[in-house]
C-alpha cells in the first residue's frame, strides 16, 4: 500500500495548488517532440481541478541548463503542449519563477486556470535545494499547497522536489503514487515467478538492481552492452545472452536470436517482468530485434510487467504505436528514479511528503 498522503486525502477545495510535474521532454526544433510525460500528469491537473482548487502553479525543470537562463531549454513549447491536451482550461506560462512577473502572472489567471513557470534550472538555487528559493516560489505564487507528481525527478533532493516541502503541506499526485506502488511491489510482493531482464550499456549502472533482485527473483536474464562486454554471472539464477548480432565492423550490437529465443522462453513462464536497459543498439534498426522481440512477448504475457522508464521507456512507446494491443502494467515515466527505486534506495522527494496516518 502506498504509504503516504495523497491528493485524495487533502481538501483542495479553494486552494491555490503548487504542482511539481517532470516535463523533462525530448524537444526538436522548438516543439515537443514527445509527450508522455505531459499526458502522464493529466489525471492529477484533471483531478486538482473537478475537485475546486482555485488555481494551479506547476513547477519543472527541463534538461541541464546549469543554473544559467537559456532559451534553447525554456518551458514555453511545453506550456502550448499541455494547452492542447487540456482544452477546456486556460494553460498561461510566464518566463520567469520567482518576483513581480510571477505575483502579476497569478494574479490575471482566471479561476481553475494553469500556469506554468519558466524552468527551475535556469538558477542555481534549485539544484542546490535552496530553501530561500522555495519560500520565494511559495510567496510570490500565494501556493498554500505542495503537490509531488513529477515521478522522474523524485531521486533529486532539489527546491522544488525537497526544501519546497518543508514549508508547505506536501502530498502525492496520482503518477508518483501509481508509480511507486506497482515498483514497490515487484519488490514487495511479486507474484512468482519473477524474471528481471537487464539491459543497457553500464555495468555499474545496473549492478545495484541485480544486487538487490538476486535474492527475490527466479531469474535474472543480462543483455544489451552489458553482456556483450563480457559480463559474469555471479549466481546460477543469472542468465548471460550469449550470442550477438555484429555489424560489418564485428561491433557485438545486438543479443542474438538464440539469447533471444531463451529470454523469451523464461518471458512465458513469468508472472511478474521487470526490464530494465534495451539489449541491443535500439537506434538501428537491425539491432532493434530482440528488444522488439522482449517487448512483444511482455506485452502480450498476461504478466505483471514492468518497463524502467528513460531508453526502455522510450523504445517501448516506440513499439506500441506499431502494435497497440500490447499491454503493460507500467511504463516508467522515469529512468534515474525507477533505477534508484528498484535498486532499493531513498527517494528524497518522495520520502518528504506526508505519511499517511
Ligand atoms: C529525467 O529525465 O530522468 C528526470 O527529468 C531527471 O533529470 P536529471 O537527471 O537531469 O535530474
Amino acid at each position: 500500500m502506498f504509504r503516504k498522503k495523497t491528493i485524495r486525502d487533502i481538501d483542495v477545495q479553494g486552494k491555490v495548488v503548487l504542482v511539481r510535474v517532470d516535463y523533462n521532454v525530448p524537444m526538436r526544433d522548438g516543439r515537443v517532440a514527445e509527450d508522455m510525460r505531459i499526458r502522464a500528469s493529466l489525471p492529477t491537473l484533471n483531478y486538482l481541478l473537478d475537485h475546486g482548487a482555485k488555481k494551479l502553479i506547476l513547477i519543472s525543470h527541463l534538461g541541464r541548463p546549469k543554473g544559467e537562463v537559456n532559451p534553447e531549454f525554456s518551458l514555453a513549447p511545453v506550456a502550448e503542449a499541455l494547452d492542447t491536451l487540456l482544452p477546456n482550461h486556460t494553460v498561461n506560462f510566464v518566463d520567469a519563477f520567482v518576483g513581480d512577473k510571477v505575483r502579476d502572472a497569478v494574479d490575471n489567471l482566471s479561476e481553475s486556470g494553469i500556469l506554468l513557470l519558466e524552468n527551475l534550472r535556469f538558477s542555481p538555487l534549485e539544484e542546490e535545494n535552496s530553501r530561500e528559493l522555495a519560500q520565494a516560489i511559495i510567496e510570490d505564487t500565494r501556493a498554500e499547497l505542495f503537490v509531488q507528481d513529477g515521478f522522474a525527478v523524485i531521486h533529486r533532493a532539489h527546491a522544488s522536489t525537497d526544501a519546497i516541502a518543508h514549508v508547505l503541506p506536501a502530498v502525492a499526485g496520482f503518477l508518483v503514487e501509481n508509480e511507486v506502488t506497482k515498483l514497490e511491489q515487484t519488490l514487495d510482493n511479486p507474484e512468482h515467478p519473477l524474471l528481471v531482464i537487464i539491459g543497457g550499456a553500464k555495468v555499474a549502472d545496473k549492478e545495484p538492481l541485480i544486487e538487490r533482485f538476486l535474492p527475490l527473483a527466479d531469474q535474472i536474464a543480462v543483455g544489451g552492452k552489458i553482456a556483450a562486454d563480457g559480463y559474469t554471472a555471479s549466481s546460477d539464477k543469472i542468465y548471460v545472452a550469449n550470442d550477438f548480432r555484429e555489424n560489418d565492423l564485428g561491433a557485438k550490437l545486438d543479443i542474438g536470436p538464440n539469447s533471444t529465443d531463451t529470454i523469451v522462453s523464461f518471458i512465458q513462464n513469468a508472472k511478474t517482468i521487470v526490464w530494465n536497459g534495451a539489449l541491443g543498439l535500439v537506434e538501428e534498426a537491425p539491432f532493434a530485434k530482440s528488444s522488439r522481440a522482449v517487448a512483444e512477448a511482455m506485452g502480450s504475457s498476461g504478466a505483471f510487467t514492468i518497463i524502467g522508464g528513460g531508453d526502455t521507456a522510450a523504445f517501448v512507446q516506440q513499439v506500441l504505436r506499431d502494435n497497440s494491443n500490447l499491454q503493460y502494467s507500467l511504463i516508467s515515466t522515469g529512468g534515474g528514479a525507477s533505477l534508484e527505486l528498484l535498486s532499493g534506495k531513498k527517494l528524497p522527494g518522495l520520502e518528504i511528503l506526508q505519511d499517511r496516518n
